[in-house]
Order: C-alpha cells, then structure tokens, then sequence
C-alpha cells in the first residue's frame, strides 16, 4: 500500500501497488506508472519485477505476489502481468489480492495455468 502511494495514475486514478516476495527472503515492491498513450501504462507488478531484475539479475525466484489499490476495489493482477510473472515464479507460488468479497490468495499455477514458455514448444 506504501508503494501504491508513488503511483503514477492520472488517467484512470487507479493507485496499485505491488511486492515480490523472493526465494532469497528479498521484497521489491513497485507501482504503476500511466503515460498520455494508455498503452505505454505500465502495471505495479511489473515494475516491481523489472526493478528487482535490474537491480541484481532474474536468478532469485518469486515466492509470492501481493497486489494493493488505493481504490477499495477488487483487482487481481491482469493477464499481461500473470504472463511475465510466469516466467520468473516458483513452483509453489501464491498471489494475494483484493477480490470482490475481500482479500483473496489463490496459488499462482491457479491463476495462470498452460503460460507460454519456450522451452515447452515442441
Ligand atoms: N494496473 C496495475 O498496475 N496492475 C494490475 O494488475 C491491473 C492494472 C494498473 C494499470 C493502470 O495504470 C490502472 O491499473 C488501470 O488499469
């Protein structure tokens, strides 16, 4: 919610933020960032990831995800999101957020089962 607080929204006023939970007990947390085009938006998911990438390599894995708005309302991360996450995620992975009855977790393989991954095309 701390991260959620930097958001950059001006266009939908949505306030999301977002942390990583790492396998190596580290958390990177980030916001979204909106630009005049609405496609350059940019989610608080991914933000956070790409901020954790940048600063010290994709080896540490993805533990758990949590996903805050400012707005009261319910919003799991969207399916851009699910995709990239998908690639840097344990196996055993969860996902909390807000849902339409109240805070939810469900496993990320839950979320987003058949991802698409290189290595699994024939
Ligand atoms: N947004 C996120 O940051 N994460 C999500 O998982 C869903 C949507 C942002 C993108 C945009 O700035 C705003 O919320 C409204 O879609």
């Amino acid at each position: 919610m701390d991260a959620a607080a930097h958001a950059y929204a001006p266009y939908s006023k949505f306030y999301v933020g977002a942390a990583l939970l790492f396998d190596d007990g580290s958390v990177y947390t980030g916001c979204n960032v909106e630009n005049a085009s609405y496609g350059l938006t940019s989610c608080a998911e991914r933000n956070a990831l790409f901020r954790a990438i940048s600063e010290r390599g994709a080896a540490p894995r993805i533990q758990a995800i949590a996903v805050v708005n400012r707005n009261g309302a319910a919003g799991p991360p969207c399916g851009a999101c699910r995709q990239v996450m998908s690639e840097f995620v344990t196996a055993d992975a969860v996902v909390s957020f807000p849902g339409a009855e109240g805070p939810e977790t469900r496993s990320f393989a839950e979320l987003f089962p058949w991802s698409f991954a290189l290595e699994r095309q024939p």
